[in-house]
């Protein structure tokens, strides 16, 4: 099997003023570098506004930094919106793309999605592209189906183990304290790996680090992280606590 290195990686979401944010990074970044030789890549994904202090806060600590989301255009008549190329000017290595806040908030679909993951790699960014269904999909017995879906319509052409991150959120586990249960994380991730062959080839998809997110923390972490197509998390509330989001990062096997 193709070796994957885990992403621990932090959404901070709508969250962080200069003072938390910036104190947050600090102590993060200084407990990766007093690791030293950590097993796992680890990520940070500050509001807008801190990405550049942030960048310089976590320098040369091996922590990455990354944005939320990005416009699929380079430049132009784009009022509040930010480019993959202005994120990698400021300090980015990675974006997220397609969280379902996104998706619900600001209605973007699969093609929308798609557009913003291929402007992300063209900037020179890794790509975490979300996925993942909602409650009633999956009570309708939707589940995998729609993760296909979403696999088929998201992942951009050119897209490769090296510039891409898949992130399986599924949405009614997103802030809510309740998960799948391993088997049924184990069971979509396979299927996201085994659809991702369509996309990028046996020997890419092998090679594509499917996080999970959804209400990680340290008591569930352990066991997510030891599931065989789980390389990774994608973690919210519990990556604003410096102590919770560092004791996630020490469950990776
Ligand atoms: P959560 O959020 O860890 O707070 O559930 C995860 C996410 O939305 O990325």
């Amino acid at each position: 099997m193709t070796a994957r290195r885990p992403l621990i990686a932090g959404n901070w979401k709508m969250n962080g003023l200069r003072s938390d944010g910036l104190a947050l990074a600090a102590e993060v970044a200084k407990r990766l570098k007093a690791q030293g030789a950590a097993s796992f890549d680890m990520l940070v994904c500050p509001p807008s506004t801190l990405i550049a202090e942030v960048g310089k806060t976590v320098s040369g600590s091996g922590v990455a930094v990354g944005g939320q989301d990005c416009h699929a255009n380079v430049s132009g008549a784009h009022t509040g919106d930010i480019s993959a190329a202005m994120l990698a000017d400021a300090g980015c290595s990675y974006v997220i793309v397609g969280h379902s806040e996104r998706r619900t908030d600001h209605g973007e679909s699969d093609a929308v999605v798609k557009a913003k993951a291929a402007a992300a790699l063209k900037a020179g960014l890794i790509a975490v592209i979300c996925i993942g269904e909602t409650e009633a999909q999956r009570d309708a017995g939707k589940t995998l189906e729609v993760n296909k879906t979403q696999i088929a319509g998201s992942v951009p052409d050119g897209a490769t183990a090296a510039n891409m991150v898949i992130a399986y959120e599924p949405v009614w586990a997103i802030g809510t304290g309740r998960t799948p249960t391993n088997a049924e994380v184990q069971e979509v991730h396979a299927f996201i790996r085994n659809e991702l062959v369509a996309k990028v080839g046996p020997a890419e998809a092998a090679g594509v680090r499917v996080l999970y997110g959804g209400s990680m923390k340290p008591g569930n972490a352990k066991e997510l992280l030891a599931l065989p197509d789980v390389d990774g998390g994608l973690i919210g509330g519990a990556s604003l606590k410096a102590d919770d989001f560092w004791a996630i990062a020490q469950c990776c096997p």
